[in-house]
């Protein structure tokens, strides 16, 4: 069963324009210790998920430096380096305290350190891209982000960084950046029972923009609802699959990034890219719009 499973069975997205990617990609965040913090319980595991992910077609790894802070990436560079093929995406704007809280780091010397560490982590010259993570406590929150944003496109213009993208961030937020440098992503929280960026996702999609959600599969609270329950059964799939599948389903503008530290799990969301939904299974997860 796993011999036929290739995240590339759910199509590719031009991202940026000229760099093809699958639409089933990877996530970091899972490979560091609980709560985000330090090392993961076993490390020869995390690297093993990576590199299987690659082997079944995963050619997007989303990251960042502050996941472990650093642990991520380093087991990134370790599975992964020199990233044949792959378009790594990393993301500035936030940083972590010894107590593991998540805090805002959107100085302009702040923001030009964090991708020099993604480099230099990595073993880069220059990244695929770099999300600008905005803050916002409890979603996105409207404000300027033109300075903060130049100084990413000043970073581009150098040749550090491929393309930009904006996570956490609202359609205004969008188009003020769009205004500075061209916009290859927007990364903000989106899933099947959480679809306050429907809207959003549309513009995205008519703009040319990868719209990639962040807790695909609930993130911290695992999604769990019998309606996805009964679509996964005549599927003979999972809730997780039915979750990603949605997403794929969705728009084509849409790439998943699924996070995992678990091989069965990998293999898991990375077979949901060859499920079809029906008009049937559409109609019936259409309630559960959150
Ligand atoms: N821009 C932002 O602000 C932001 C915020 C959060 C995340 N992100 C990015 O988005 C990626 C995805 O988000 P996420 O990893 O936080 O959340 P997620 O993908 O929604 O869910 C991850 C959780 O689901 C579990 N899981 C994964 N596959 C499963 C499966 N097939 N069956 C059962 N459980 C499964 C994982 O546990 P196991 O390890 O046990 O599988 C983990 O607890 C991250 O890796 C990160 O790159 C970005």
């Amino acid at each position: 069963m796993t011999m036929n499973i290739s995240a590339t069975k759910a199509g590719y997205w031009d991202f940026g324009g000229g760099q093809r990617i699958a639409r089933l990609g990877y996530g970091t965040m899972q490979l560091t210790g609980p709560g985000v913090m330090g090392p993961p319980a076993d490390r020869e595991q995390a690297v093993a998920v990576l590199r299987r992910a690659v082997e079944l077609g995963v050619n997007h790894i989303d990251t960042s430096d502050f996941y472990g802070p650093h642990v991520a990436n380093e087991i990134l560079k370790e599975a992964l380096y020199p990233y044949d093929g792959l378009v790594l995406v990393t993301k500035v704007g936030a940083k972590r305290n010894a107590a593991g809280d998540w805090l805002p780091a959107l100085g302009a010397t702040e923001l030009r350190e964090a991708v020099h560490d993604n480099l230099r982590r990595l073993g880069l010259d220059r990244i695929d891209a770099v999300n600008l993570r905005l803050y916002g406590l409890n979603g996105p929150e409207e404000g300027s982000l033109e300075e903060q944003f130049t100084v990413l496109a000043e970073l581009r213009e150098q040749g550090l960084i491929r393309h930009l993208g904006i996570s956490n961030a609202t359609p205004a937020q969008l188009a003020e950046a769009q205004g500075i440098a061209p916009v290859a992503c927007v990364q903000n929280y989106y899933n099947i029972v959480q679809r306050s960026d429907e809207a959003f996702v549309r513009q995205c999609a008519e703009q040319g923009v990868a719209y990639v959600p962040f807790f695909p599969l609930g993130g911290f609270q695992l999604i769990a609802d019998e309606r996805i329950g009964k679509v996964a059964e005549r599927h003979g799939a999972t809730i997780p699959q039915i979750a990603l599948t949605w997403l794929l389903t969705r728009s084509p503008n849409l790439l998943a990034i699924p996070g995992t530290s678990s091989l069965a799990h990998l293999e898991d969301n990375i077979a949901a890219a060859s499920l079809r939904l029906s008009e049937d299974d559409l109609a019936d997860l259409e309630p559960l719009a959150g």
